[in-house]
């Protein structure tokens, strides 16, 4: 079978189920106002949540980096590419968190599938809640552990399965490695992991705790550190993921942690050692971010009070947004093909909210992942709000929570997404 026919029959299948993708194209400096497939709007979309990737301090470290250093590293980081501002960028890092060291990554999903299978291999327990994101269940996947997912945020089914992970369970000789994994905001319903609880329960038991904190580094704790300081345990995990992408408006990642972290990933992580290392306007342009996150936290106090204005809004309208107390703001429709309309409707209107379906998310709960950004203005939070409420059918908002067997699912959405359809 050739490409065209492999290319034909999945895309055939895609289509069937009513889940086919295709790219719409911005212009314009990324901000809250911009042009989308032709058509001036309001962005509500995206992970430039601090609306920095346009701020001129970012801009001007970057282009300056351009200039003076060049557009690449040069390679990877052990041959010829560990530039002196890599070495800056993860020493700021590790300062700002609080925690010894940081080594950054091309992406955070390069960051999770390298991160993942230095820390523990076949013989081992990887425990994972169930709506973790893909590059975590794909992370798991490489590391050939045994897998065991948890349901969503469920404590106790956790505290069943390490009970019974101790070293005498495992089926090798030597004592058996048990990490446990978590989103720190889940990234399709914007919920907070209960990390103080989750942190303890990994102590108690010995496992070590990993927290992907992509969407809650910079616009969570009073410090901008996370969901860990939003949690009141402000470095309470032992594996720290975090992107440079989002709140930060530049692009890549890093794992923080010990010096003894780091000096393993250097090591063995193997999307790490293989693979270019970031270029200098991206490195540059990341620590000025840092820099202005640091400076200004009207930033995310702004995020999370527009955050906070659209929820109360869309309840008050009969809208739900559960479970979100954070950023991303989702309105479940349930089905792909509503969902879908209501977000051209949308655009229609002036506002770019992504529609996110199956595989993206478990079947039957495709939503409207509604982003706002810290520098919308409070009318232009309402006049999407209103539009939301007056496009979105009261029959079909708040599937998941008129379901509750359907959020008992044990789907692993991240899964699914990993899948060839993705
Ligand atoms: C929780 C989580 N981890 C990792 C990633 C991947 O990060 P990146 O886009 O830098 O690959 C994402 C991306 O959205 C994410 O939501």
């Amino acid at each position: 079978m050739g490409v065209e026919e492999v290319a034909r029959e999945t895309l055939g299948r895609i289509r069937a189920r009513g889940t086919y993708r295709r790219m719409r194209v911005l212009e314009g400096a990324l901000g809250p106002r911009m042009r989308v497939d032709g058509r001036d709007v309001l962005l509500f979309a995206g992970s430039n949540y601090l609306d920095l990737a346009h701020h001129p301090e970012v801009v001007e470290a970057s282009v300056r980096a351009a200039r003076d250093t060049g557009c690449a590293a040069g390679g990877s980081r052990l041959i010829n590419g560990n530039l002196d501002g890599h070495e800056a960028l993860e020493a700021e890092l590790a300062e700002f968190l609080g925690v010894p060291a940081a080594l950054a990554f091309g992406t955070g999903y390069m960051a999770n599938v390298g991160v993942i299978p230095a820390l523990v291999g076949p013989d081992d327990l990887l425990i994972s809640d169930q709506l973790n994101h893909a590059s975590i269940v794909d992370g798991a996947r490489l590391s050939r552990a045994e897998v065991r997912v948890f349901p969503h945020g469920d404590l106790d089914a956790l505290d069943g399965i390490l009970s019974g992970a101790g070293p005498s369970h495992g089926r090798s000789h030597r004592s058996r490695r048990v990490l446990v994994m978590t989103d720190g905001v889940y990234s399709m319903d914007g919920d907070v992991a209960p990390v103080a609880e989750l942190a303890a329960l990994c102590c108690h038991h010995g496992a070590m705790f990993l927290l992907d904190d992509a969407h809650g580094i910079g616009t969570l704790g009073s410090g901008g550190r996370g969901s860990a300081e939003h949690s009141g345990c402000d470095g309470g995990s032992d594996v720290l993921v975090g992107t440079l992408g989002k709140s930060l408006g530049s692009f890549g990642a890093f794992v923080a942690g010990s010096s003894a972290l780091r000096d393993l990933l250097v090591n063995v992580a193997r999307s790490f050692i293989f693979s270019c290392a970031l270029a200098p306007p991206q490195v540059e342009a990341a620590r000025a971010a840092l820099r202005v996150l640091r400076a200004e936290p009207w930033r995310r106090q702004a995020l999370q009070e527009n955050a906070a204005r659209l929820r109360t809004r869309l309840s008050a309208a009969g809208v739900s947004t559960r479970p979100s107390t954070t950023h991303i703001v989702p309105v479940v429709i349930g089905d792909s093909a509503e969902t879908m309309r209501v977000c051209e409707a949308l655009l229609d209107r002036g506002f770019y909210a992504q529609g996110i379906r199956h595989p993206s998310v478990a079947e039957g709960t495709a939503r409207l992942r509604i982003t706002p950004m810290a520098t919308h203005r409070p009318e232009e939070i309402d006049a999407l709000a209103d539009a939301v409420v007056e496009l979105v059918e009261p029959s079909h908002v708040g599937v998941a929570d008129r379901d509750p067997d359907r959020k008992a699912e044990p789907i692993c959405r991240s899964a699914e997404s990993s899948g060839p359809a993705a």
